[in-house]
């Protein structure tokens, strides 16, 4: 009995080691001196550190990262979609790079509409026609061009090439979401045999040759390896067999565009994010605006007065969003309006201390919030002359529409579902749009991603974004709040609990513990609904204070990792 008792025990033992064996070490929270970088997996940031070691700068280290992110984190690091970053040189110069997805040229108004003018259920989610024409492999390549200092492009692709070659043991989180999903791929991709299997466990090794072949061939040719030749044409091959209507022309035109920053001051501080088409810098910077005029600090973190503000500046700016924000080069966007302090205190002017104003008050509109699961990914990077970089990017849902592009290994977007398929209609985070946001040949779909910039005395303060769809704002907005009203560290900011607001549907999400009783029973009586969720963004930060810069990966997702030295 007693020999049996050991003997399982032994085999209990191994198994244990075996199964701990694959799980990754990360780090949550690293100061150092020199650079850093902070992304949601731990390959993927020791590779951008490697190749700032090897010589290279910010940009660099963001265009191996991300490529890493595409093989290490599949259901959000792409190639098949798209993005935007914020980069400040160590002179000073910010600007933006949009490598948003666009609408394919066949696109049109009532594209996801039935003969009723009802919107068809997963049309924009879903298949062929939920992919918006990629551009990821362009936008790291024109950051490259424009900012990067390693010579040679191919050498910022090899460490993805590598682990797309050999493999890698898979995380927790990873599996988990392969395992959830594989009825999806099977519908879209029924032979795939890279992703789909019987069930995934957490250290199995994902191997990935086809992607390993599309990345050599981006390394050799650019992005003209990606938008025109045999990666293009079985893009369209595969979208067309799924229902969609992208067509080599699409791919052949795609564009990136750098565009002027939203730059906002907040206090002693600079913030600067994302223009349209994210909706991400305006509702950032009118958030911050309102709340300047109110003594934060001395209302208290998470307090009644702080936190019914903060909601009740959420709800008019995601109003706003609804209405007057889209692609800026299809649509009049009142982007200095939308941020004058006239404006805003207009805005506000209707706002009471003692009672929730009533979204329906605000701005017209009942509907139900279909919440899906969806994945974005950010990356923070610092380097040794002080060279910034913010970069949000995505494929929208987890793995995006699912659909795999045949031989060639990678997943597809599905961004059109960020368009405003009908006025009114929430898409997958509950967010309804108008006109601004309707779809048209080759617009760009309206964006929550964040990426910001903070300076301070004109020199980077803090760097950070997240993903987290419609909470990607209020993640970020809160995250600066931390720091600034709240006296946090990167680290403390980053994991404090969060709350968000998005004026339809009509409540307040928080996540467990975010409120005391007393404070939750004022909210309460002021007229708001609560509604606790699982977790609200996953932000990923650095701090530049003393000289010394504080990474900051959240715990939120257990494979965030932050590298540096
Ligand atoms: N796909 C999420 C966003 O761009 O906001």
């Amino acid at each position: 009995m007693q020999k049996l008792f050991l003997l399982s025990l032994l085999i209990f033992l191994v198994w244990a080691c075996d199964n701990s064996s694959h799980a990754y070490k990360t780090h949550k929270h690293l100061v150092t001196d020199t650079a850093m970088v902070v992304s949601a997996h731990p390959y993927a940031s020791k590779i951008g550190v490697k190749i700032m070691k090897q010589g290279g700068n910010a940009v660099d280290a963001l265009v191996a990262t991300n490529f890493a992110l595409a093989v290490v984190y599949p259901r959000a690091g792409n190639l098949g979609g798209g993005g935007f970053m914020i980069i400040r040189t160590p002179e000073g110069e910010a600007t933006t790079l949009d490598f948003r997805e666009t609408a394919p040229a066949k696109a049109h108004k009532n594209l996801y509409l039935d003969k009723q003018g009802q919107v068809v259920k997963g049309l924009s989610r879903n298949g062929g026609l939920a992919v918006g024409v990629p551009g990821t492999v362009a936008g790291l390549y024109t950051a490259w061009q424009k900012y990067g200092r390693i010579k040679d492009w191919a050498v910022l692709l090899k460490p993805a090439i590598d682990l797309a070659e050999q493999g890698f043991p898979v995380s927790e989180a990873e599996a988990h979401r392969l395992n959830k999903y594989k009825n999806d791929f099977l519908k879209w991709n029924p032979d795939n045999k890279t992703f789909i299997k019987d069930r995934w466990l957490a250290g199995d090794y994902l191997v990935q040759p086809n992607l390993a072949k599309t990345l050599k061939i981006i390394a050799q040719k650019g992005p003209k390896g990606f938008y025109e030749g045999p990666v293009a044409q079985a893009i369209v091959k595969k979208v067309v067999k799924s229902g969609g209507i992208i067509n080599m022309d699409d791919l052949k035109q795609y564009q990136t565009k750098f565009r002027k920053p939203i730059e906002v001051s907040y206090k002693n501080y600079k913030v600067i994010s994302m223009p349209p088409p994210s909706s991400g810098g305006i509702a950032l910077g009118q958030l911050l605006k309102i709340v300047a005029r109110y003594p934060l600090k001395k209302w208290g973190f998470h307090s009644y007065k702080t936190s019914h503000l903060m909601v009740e500046a959420e709800k008019r700016v995601y109003a706003d969003r609804a209405k007057y924000l889209g692609d800026s080069d299809f649509y009049p966007v009142p982007v200095d309006t939308l941020l004058s302090e006239a404006y805003l205190i207009k805005r506000m002017s209707d706002f009471s201390m003692k009672k929730a104003t009533p979204s329906t008050d605000i701005f017209p509109g009942q509907f139900q919030f279909h919440k899906e699961s969806f994945e974005t990914t950010h990356i923070s990077i610092v380097d040794s002359d002080r060279m910034a970089v913010s970069c949000t990017t995505t494929l929208n849902s987890n793995y995006g529409s699912k659909v795999i592009v045949d031989g060639y290994g990678f997943f597809l977007n599905n961004e059109m579902d960020d368009f405003s398929a009908k006025p009114g209609v929430p898409n997958q985070f509950g967010l309804i749009g108008a006109e601004a946001n309707a779809i048209a040949p080759h617009k760009r779909m309206l964006s929550s991603m964040t990426p910001t910039i903070v300076t301070k005395d004109h020199e980077v303060f803090m760097v950070l974004g997240t993903p987290g769809g419609s909470t990607i704002i209020t993640s970020v907005f809160q995250s600066i709040l931390n720091v600034i009203d709240f006296d946090m560290n990167m680290y403390d900011a980053v994991q404090a609990k969060r709350f968000h607001h998005q004026f339809l549907p009509d409540y307040i999400m928080f996540e467990k513990n975010t409120f005391s009783h007393k404070v939750a029973d004022q909210l309460k009586q002021a007229g708001h609904q609560l509604k606790q969720i699982k977790y609200i963004g996953i932000v990923k930060a650095i701090l530049v204070k003393d000289g010394q810069l504080e990474g900051a990966g959240d715990t939120r997702n257990k494979d965030d990792d932050v590298e540096g030295y």
